[in-house]
């Protein structure tokens, strides 16, 4: 019933538009009366009129619901209904609105407003779910304090804030800060909680708990360690501190995203909170323990300051993003962590930035708003902090933050005042800077260099090409990270940072005694392209010699890259000034083992398809796996004598512990195994299959395995150990799919999808299959098109059940323009199959069009 609301038109919502809402909330109080298929929702809602609002008519928004009854000062009243919300006339001064609406949490599969998933009742409001569950002003601008009364016969029943009044078949809660509608929660079943306590350095004593369904308890031990962790984090290093008595974590299988931020009750997709050394690898615990941060530190960044509309989502989530990945440097490593976070940068960002979905950090428009929870969002909103850090100095930063908390505690606050703190402190004038919020695509940065007597001149050029909507780019302001190294390896200018302004401008460095090695864009210091064209010879001599482990590790991937496009346009054999570098980079003992790792680690192949496409190639996915095959062959041929002495060095022993020197270890032990596996014919992963005690282990072994195509045994062993944890399970899914050779991979994901465990209800199976097809680069774009066929099908029966999973999968078609014209007619006719379904979502079909339309 929660998605079979009438198909209109698609409506357009700008921020332009803005207005703020007629009247303000002064209490919410809400009785639920818990029951599968007829809830009941009691609601009394207190409005004032708000004095700086344009006289309006008064809405609430509403959907998917039966109202039973309503009132207006005890009085019953007749609203009208239309199929977004209701509208009333209402008294001129303040006034009571009370309703009474039944809605049906089992049947509801969108996993938006209240739901079920495996007998337990939770919510999911953010964006505009709360208006599944009640009529209400569903805007994060209207915040109001809430009182909850949940009656029921579940054993555990949490909502946000402090508890209240607890007896038999009830539970109350009151939330003390106002909050928006979209940080409602309610959670209540069978659960046990795993607990603890945390003294705020102010003395308040915070009780926390991890709640999860029976037989997950033994799985929380690390996500309270990274709470309490976060905890004093923010504390000491943004001095806030934690504001209620109580801290609540739910796990919960169904899930849309990875985790909600609701007040004091945050609810998390259970594969982003549970974590066992039998069951998770390093990835999964460094993952856990980021998400954790991430949501603890929105009580600041979301709650206590929140957004005034939903084009302000980049200043909760691009702040919390850049919040939590300061937490994971300061924790872990921080030169290992900015290299994955640039990974996933180019990988999810750029890709975005480059297609027909790209949009600015804070967009202008948007059908659903759903839609816009995106790599550029979350991950570029979070690198304009970090330029804008850069640029003003550490001091400066954490002074405008402190004047940003003071100022604007309890506000739904805008882009203009977070850059307004900024330039109080600093002084500065930042009209320049916001064109990062305003402007969408990813600048290409092109650099010229000339030496003369002594003097040597960087002289850049930025050109950001056309986006949808966006034809024209101004120049940014765009801080540039630079230092010089001599040609004996030792730096003659330590890292300085420029800061370009205009289209076109240079730099000069005075009293050098020979023309240097430049070192550009040091620590990733802006999300741009660097179009620099260096012979191989340098890239090789930055790899060894530069001070910055970002550069470093980049020079090796532009020499892998290099090479990798050199075999797919000219047929080139695999450029053994790479082969030497990293051979070089894997026996030295000296760099951190993590790093080294990354430098094995190998190019994306979808990546690769975007730089071909950009030097106005048309990539063939397959020529791009065969170069990629050919590649990772040679390597493991290179370090054929090294690799049992490296596999035996890696190997570590004792009992598991996920810490980063372990986890980095690890990481280098797997790169080692799978060119192992080329070499021995799959004795050595074999060995560790069987042998293994934890699951970065066990996965590595069958990974290794499935990649060369002799993984059949194990993976029917690692069916038979793991078929009844739901999460290794996931792992059981992709690894098939992700491993399969391109022209087995559709055929593979098909056969799963009759699988007796595969289910198109958890948004998590759905991703294991789905998302690693998608993610098969060679597999998805298959000639065959079969690849495209498949996920349409499957996109076609998800959207009828959940929209917002359905509606971020599209984006597995959003490069489909790059390749040749018989795959793009096959993905065209796939999008055009999509859009043509009877009742499509508005949030699918807003994706396939904007996809289609480029
Ligand atoms: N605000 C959440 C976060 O970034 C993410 C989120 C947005 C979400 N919409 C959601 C989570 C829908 C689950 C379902 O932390
Ligand atoms: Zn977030």
């Amino acid at each position: 019933m929660n998605e079979t609301s009438p198909q209109t038109l698609p409506q357009t919502i700008y921020l332009k538009d803005y207005t703020p809402f007629g009247w303000s909330v002064t209490s919410v109080h809400l009785t639920f009366k818990l029951h599968p298929t007829e809830t009941r929702v009691i609601s009394r809602i207190a409005f004032a009129p708000n004095p700086d609002a344009p006289a309006q008519s008064f809405f609430l928004h509403g959907e998917a619901l039966k109202l039973i009854s309503s009132k207006i000062d005890g009085a019953p009243c007749t609203p009208t209904l239309t199929p977004t919300g209701l509208t009333l006339d209402v008294p001129t001064g303040p006034f009571v609105f009370e309703c009474e609406v039944e809605i049906s949490p089992e049947t509801n599969t969108a996993l938006e407003g209240l739901y079920m998933s495996n007998g337990m009742y939770c919510t999911q409001c953010e964006a505009e779910g709360f208006r599944k569950i009640t009529y209400y002003p569903d805007r994060p601008d209207v915040m109001g304090t809430f009182t909850v009364r949940i009656e029921g016969d579940a054993p555990v029943m949490l909502s946000n804030g402090n508890k209240g009044a607890l007896g038999a078949g009830f539970a109350e809660w009151h939330d003390p800060w106002p909050k928006p509608a979209y940080l409602f929660a309610l959670v209540a079943g069978d659960l046990l909680n795993y607990s603890d306590r945390f003294k705020t350095r102010s003395g308040r004593d915070v009780e926390l708990n991890i709640w999860v369904r029976k037989g997950d308890e033994d799985k929380c031990a690390f996500g309270m360690k990274a709470l309490k962790a976060s905890m004093t984090w923010d504390e000491d290093v943004y001095g806030r501190e934690y504001d209620l008595d109580i801290f609540n974590i739910v796990a919960v299988d169904d899930f849309n995203m990875g985790a909600m931020e609701n007040k004091g009750l945050n609810i998390f997709n259970s594969s982003c909170v549970l974590a066992s050394p039998e069951t998770s690898t390093d990835d999964n615990f460094e993952r856990i323990e980021a998400i954790i941060a991430h949501e603890y530190f929105h009580n600041w960044t979301g709650n206590r300051i929140t957004c005034r509309d939903w084009f302000q989502l980049c200043l909760k989530e691009g702040l919390t993003v850049y919040r939590d990945s300061q937490f994971t440097s300061d924790l872990r490593s921080a030169p290992v962590k900015r290299i994955s976070d640039v990974i996933d940068l180019r990988g999810r960002q750029f890709r975005e930035d480059g297609g027909p979905l790209a949009h600015p950090v804070r967009p202008e428009s948007f059908v659903e708003i759903n839609n816009f929870y995106t790599a550029t969002v979350y991950e570029k909103g979070a690198e304009v902090i970090g330029m804008l850090k850069r640029l003003v100095g550490d001091d400066a930063y954490y002074k405008a933050l402190d004047l940003y908390f003071t100022r604007h505690d309890g506000d739904a606050a805008t882009i203009e005042d977070w850059l307004k703190v900024f330039e109080e402190v600093t002084g500065r004038n930042l009209k320049r800077f916001k064109r990062w919020y305003s402007s969408a695509g990813t600048p290409r940065l092109s650099v010229k260099e000339k030496f003369n007597n002594g003097r040597y001149t960087l002289t850049f050029k930025q050109e950001t090409p056309p986006t949808p909507g966006q034809p024209h780019k101004k120049p940014r302001v765009i801080p540039i990270a630079v230092g010089l190294l001599g040609s004996n390896g030792h730096e003659v200018q330590p890292t300085t940072l420029l800061e370009m302004t205009k289209r076109q401008q240079s730099f000069s460095f005075e009293g050098l005694a020979e023309k240097p090695v430049p070192s550009i864009l040091r620590d990733f210091s802006a999300p741009v392209v660097l179009e620099y064209e260096r012979s191989n010879a340098e890239r090789a001599f930055l790899l060894a010699h530069d001070t910055d482990p970002f550069n470093k590790w980049d020079a090796g991937q532009a020499l892998r890259r290099a090479s990798l496009i050199a075999s797919v346009t000219t047929g080139a054999a695999p450029d053994t000034a790479f082969l030497d570098a990293a051979t070089r980079v894997a026996r030295d003992d000296s760099l951190d083992p993590a790093f080294r790792a990354l430098v094995l680690q190998p190019v994306s192949q979808d990546d690769l398809a975007a730089s071909l496409h950009a030097q106005g190639h048309t990539p063939d996915p397959q020529a791009i796996y065969d170069a990629s095959e050919t590649m990772a062959q040679s390597l493991a041929q290179h370090l054929a004598d090294s690799l049992p002495r490296l596999y035996a060095a890696t190997t570590v022993d004792g009992p598991f512990v996920p810490d980063a020197k372990g986890a980095g270890k690890r990481a280098l032990n797997g790169r080692i195994l799978s060119m192992l596996t080329r070499m021995d014919g799959g004795a050595q992963a074999r060995a560790q299959f069987d042998t293994a005690n934890n699951m970065t282990l066990q996965s590595a072994a069958l990974n290794a395995l499935l990649a060369q195509d002799i993984g059949a045994d194990q993976s029917a062993a690692f069916f038979t150990q793991w078929q009844s944890d739901r999460l290794v399970m996931d792992k059981w899914f992709a690894a098939q799919v992700a491993f399969a050779a391109p022209e087995k991979a559709a055929n593979v994901a098909q056969a799963l999808t009759t699988h007796p465990l595969f289910t198109v209800k958890n948004p998590n199976r759905f991703r294991a299959v789905f998302g690693a097809l998608a993610m098969n680069h060679a597999g998805f774009h298959h000639a065959s098109g079969q690849g495209y066929a498949l996920l349409a099908d499957w996109l076609i029966k998800l959207d009828a059940l959940n929209p917002q999973t359905t509606a971020r999968m599209c984006t597995a078609f959003q490069t489909f323009s790059r390749y040749d014209a018989s795959r793009q007619t096959s993905a065209k006719s796939a999008l055009e199959r999509i859009l043509s379904t009877n009742g499509l979502s508005r949030d699918t079909t807003e994706m396939v069009t904007r996809i289609l339309e480029g």
